[in-house]
């Protein structure tokens, strides 16, 4: 998704703004450019294209000379990557400049009537609308002018605008799109994301929906949509710009791979005592026993933890669990009784369907928790109780540590159910607990046999279609596994339940045609062995991912196979899909794939 940088301080601010652009790149862009003041007037620089062309143009423009500006990245929704349709727009006179992301549902009625009032358009973008409208409200304060259209446009936004009256000033504003402002000492950010200024400043405060920010130099004023003056609590980072670089990886989704075990540690030791969970969150436990439902909302990946959840919930619990993708949940009126828990997940936080799926949950009253890596993202603050994992910032587009944190807290909150609910004793409590605490050296134990995972991608690379079959986790597993695949290396895959392909999908089972079988349960690994037969029977080529428990049942009907180390049966997609994530990822590398930024992909989706 877009990302937005903004600076003002007395540095040269061109180079700042480039090297924020591209600690964004992660989100996802197709076009990027900067607007800044030079000599008091706005200049912009944009194109269609990496950073790399925005630099090749700025460095055909040596007297570009600048202390404050903005700067875009673009991912397109209204109109394809073009030059016209890259960000920073401008007014007609060329004194406002916006950056934008997010999306104004109500541009093309806005569009029509500035032009019925004599404006032209430039692009096809729904961005350009704020630039003119702007123009028009502006009565010679850009505020004014700033919250009349806030009033006025529907949708999501980001916003950056620089006002020519107002030389080396930003001006930001936020709905429903990711905006902090980094605090420097005689420097100011705005960003999408903060490893955009981290290099500068590790201090930031979060803007809220309706707030609007000035900053220069010296100082960040945030004003309520009345324009009063409001206080906002300093925060600071506490993690470093390493963490948020390769560190000799050949890719960000490498290192992540291998950041995995220490991720799900941070996750899960500082929950456990005593062979106790304990939950850092306010949530009392006697809601917690008396549980009618819960629904489980995410997007993706995300979403994919929450199947497994279902399962593990399901049977340690036994408190029914509906899991559903945010983008279905927030238009199908759910049915929500009081009594039920909303838990939503989410690695950014920022999802807007997610977002708007919490938000339409909490009008029928319902508690929600929240399951998020981005300390103080908008899905954070906004539910009612947070559970953080601790997996750091990711920066793949592709996920791995941010799923298997996920997984872990979801473990972790299953037990705590099943104990609370009196289901489990004290000892089962503590051997499950102890189960997931010893998941961070298997996940170890799984990346050390790195090069069999690699070795099967090369074999496997060119195949044109790749099923994934399991039962139970193992088929929850297999859907993230399927995922992974097909967005970085295009491989059309899909995944299945193994009882559910003979009732149609076995029609496109061919001769070659490579099944990943993931049969790690020793309950269900006759009936997967039965599965494989069938496809085998078809010409199928099987790959499976077993259990040491299951290794010697599934060798022979295998072609190749691989086996992860056992636990608590329902616990192992958070090793199989560490396989899974290797096979990918040496399959892409193999076909020459874009592995951190996949095409048309955007690490935080907040558009609808
Ligand atoms: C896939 C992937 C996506 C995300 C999904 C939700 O590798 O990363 O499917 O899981 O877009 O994003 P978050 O977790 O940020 O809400």
């Amino acid at each position: 998704m877009c990302g937005i940088v903004g600076f003002t301080g007395s540095a040269d601010a061109l180079p700042v703004l480039v090297n924020g652009l591209k600690r964004l790149e992660y989100r996802g862009y197709d076009s990027a450019g900067i607007a800044a003041f030079d000599s008091g007037s706005i200049r912009v620089v944009k194109t269609r294209g990496r950073i790399s062309e925005l630099e090749h143009k700025l460095r055909q423009t040596p007297d570009f000379s600048a202390s404050c500006g903005i700067g875009h990245t673009r991912w397109a929704t209204h109109g394809e990557p073009t030059d016209e349709n890259s960000h920073p727009h401008l007014s007609a006179d060329g004194k406002i400049a916006v950056v934008h992301n997010g999306i104004i549902e109500n541009y093309a009625d806005i569009k029509a009537r500035l032009i019925k009032r004599g404006y032209t358009f430039v692009s096809e973008t729904d961005t350009e609308v704020i630039a003119h409208l702007l123009d028009f409200y502006y009565k010679g304060d850009i505020l004014t002018a700033l919250c009349k259209v806030m009033a006025t446009v529907r949708g999501s936004y980001a916003l950056g605008v620089l006002c020519a009256d107002r030389p080396d000033e930003i001006i930001a504003a936020r709905l429903d799109s990711p905006l902090i402002v980094g605090l420097g000492d005689g420097e100011n950010f705005i960003a999408s994301d903060i490893p955009a200024f981290l290099s500068h400043t590790r201090d930031y405060y979060t803007v809220d929906d309706g707030e609007i920010v000035c900053l220069s130099k010296d100082s960040v004023t945030v004003y309520n949509s009345d324009l009063e003056e409001i206080e906002k609590e300093r925060l600071t980072v506490n993690w470093s710009v390493e963490a948020a670089e390769k560190g000799g990886y050949e890719h960000f989704m490498l290192k992540e791979i291998h950041e995995q075990p220490k991720a799900v540690r941070d996750t899960v030791s500082p929950r456990l005592e005593n062979g106790k969970i304990f939950l850092d969150t306010d949530i009392p436990l006697e809601l917690l026993s008396e549980l009618s439902r819960i629904h489980i909302i995410a997007c993706g990946s995300a979403y994919h933890t929450g199947i497994v959840a279902k399962y593990v919930i399901e049977s340690l619990a036994r408190i029914p669990v509906e899991c559903d993708l945010a983008s279905e949940f927030r238009y199908r009126k759910p049915i929500i009784s009081k009594n039920d828990l909303c838990i939503v997940i989410s690695q950014s936080g920022e999802t807007a369907d997610t977002l708007a799926a919490m938000r339409e949950a909490k009008k029928h009253g319902v508690r929600t928790l929240a399951i998020i890596n981005v300390v103080g993202s908008t899905i954070a603050r906004e539910a009612d109780h947070v559970l953080y994992t601790w997996a750091g910032p990711e920066i793949a587009v592709a996920t791995t540590k941010a799923y298997s944190t996920q997984l872990a807290m979801l473990y972790l909150l299953a037990v705590k159910l099943a104990s609370a609910r009196g289901l489990i004793s004290d000892e089962e409590e503590r051997v499950l607990a102890l189960d997931i605490s010893h998941l961070s050296e298997k996940i170890e134990s799984v990346i050390s046999q790195i090069n069999t995972l690699s070795y099967f991608a090369s074999k496997f690379h060119n195949h044109k279609d790749i099923f994934f079959l399991g039962r139970g986790v193992d088929y929850a597993a297999g859907l993230e596994g399927s995922l992974k695949l097909k967005e970085i290396s295009y491989i059309r895959s899909e995944a299945y339940a193994a009882g559910e392909l003979k009732h149609g999908t076995i029609a496109l089972i061919q001769n070659d045609t490579l099944v990943v079988a993931i049969a790690t349960q020793a309950e269900l690994a006759e009936k997967m062995v039965s599965n494989i037969r069938e496809v085998k029977a078809r010409g199928a080529c099987v790959l499976t991912i077993a259990s040491e428990a299951t290794r010697d049942m599934l060798a022979d009907v295998s072609d190749c196979l691989f086996a992860v180390p056992d636990c608590y049966s329902k616990f192992s997609p958070s090793l199989s899909v560490v396989a899974m994530q290797l096979f990918s990822y040496y399959i892409a590398v193999a076909r020459g794939c874009s592995v951190d930024k996949p095409r048309n992909l955007a690490k935080s989706v907040t558009v609808e």
